[in-house]
């Protein structure tokens, strides 16, 4: 790298993870995609010495006391633990979505937890990925529409967006439903419009909250497990907080977050896998 050069303006060989085309540039000549740096060495996703206090004086909570974690691209993360132990928080500071009172977030080597709203904006955008309990689809579009919003929105040419879209729904089983509404689809079709949705731009880092919440165990099984493949074939890492033990098997690590503090599972838990 020309240390003189900032390191979004210099060339770096890498494949575009929408079209495929090789690509150096700061958007890729094949379908627009806007490109960050790929990821050199270290892990994608880096937290140290979170704090994170809710409110102040007598109501202050303290959601994370000092939490530090660190995720590699292809590695599948679940995190679980009593509710109030801080899983939100603990994944909305990682998306970018929450500031910690105190400690240091980094993606891709880049500090963030003190970066300008439009920059964490921009990495969250073009690095992750997210996939919530509630689906939270637009109830207007369709299964395919939905998964195009964030293509579109990043500046994909439409013919690339939508031959990705119709790609990773096809992927999901999907493909007779990508002109169905929402209202239209079962809770699982709906979490994997949702997971399509989450990898449409190859992001870095996917993560999810409570993913199987609100899906019976066979649909909560089923859309995980493809999450996890999807995830893995593109090297993404994978951040799952969630209470369902049945998702570990999954995974390649099981941390315990409780009372604000993450810690590798106990022993008994992971035997149970
Ligand atoms: N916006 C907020 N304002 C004040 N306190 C909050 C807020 N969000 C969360 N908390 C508190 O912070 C603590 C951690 O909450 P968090 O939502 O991170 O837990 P969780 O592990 O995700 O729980 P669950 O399993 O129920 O989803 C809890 O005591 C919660 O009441
Ligand atoms: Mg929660």
């Amino acid at each position: 790298m020309h240390p003189a050069i900032p390191a979004e303006k210099q060339e770096h060989p890498m494949r575009c993870p929408v079209c495929g085309a090789e690509a150096t540039a700061a958007r890729c000549g094949g379908c627009n995609r806007p490109l960050l740096p790929p990821l050199q060495d270290g892990p994608a996703l880096r937290l140290e010495d979170i704090e994170h206090t809710y409110g102040t004086g007598a109501a202050a909570v303290h959601a994370l006391r000092g939490t530090s974690f660190a995720a590699a691209r292809g590695e599948i993360t679940v995190i679980s633990g009593p509710s109030g132990g801080g899983k939100s928080t603990a994944l909305l500071t990682m998306g970018l979505l929450l500031r910690p009172t105190s400690g240091t977030v980094s993606v891709a080597g880049e500090p963030l937890h003190e970066a300008s709203e439009k920059r964490r904006a921009r990495v969250r955008l073009l690095r992750m990925g997210f996939v919530f309990q509630q689906f939270n689809l637009l109830a207007a579009l369709t299964a395919e529409e939905n998964v195009l919003v964030p293509l579109r929105y990043a500046g994909v040419a439409a013919e690339a967006a939508r031959d990705r879209a119709r790609d990773l729904l096809r992927r999901l089983g999907l493909e007779r439903r990508a002109v169905h509404r929402p209202a239209d689809l079962s809770g699982g079709e709906k979490q994997r419009v949702a997971v399509a949705r989450a990898l449409a731009l190859g992001p870095d880092i996917v993560l999810a909250d409570e993913p199987t919440a609100n899906l019976d165990s066979r649909a909560g099984r089923q859309v995980t497990e493809q999450l996890a493949e999807l995830a893995r074939a593109q090297r993404s890492a994978v951040v799952v907080v969630t209470h369902d033990t049945r998702l570990a098997p999954l995974a390649d690590r099981v941390l315990h977050l409780e009372d604000g503090r993450l810690n590798p599972a106990p022993a008994g838990r992971e035997e149970d896998r």
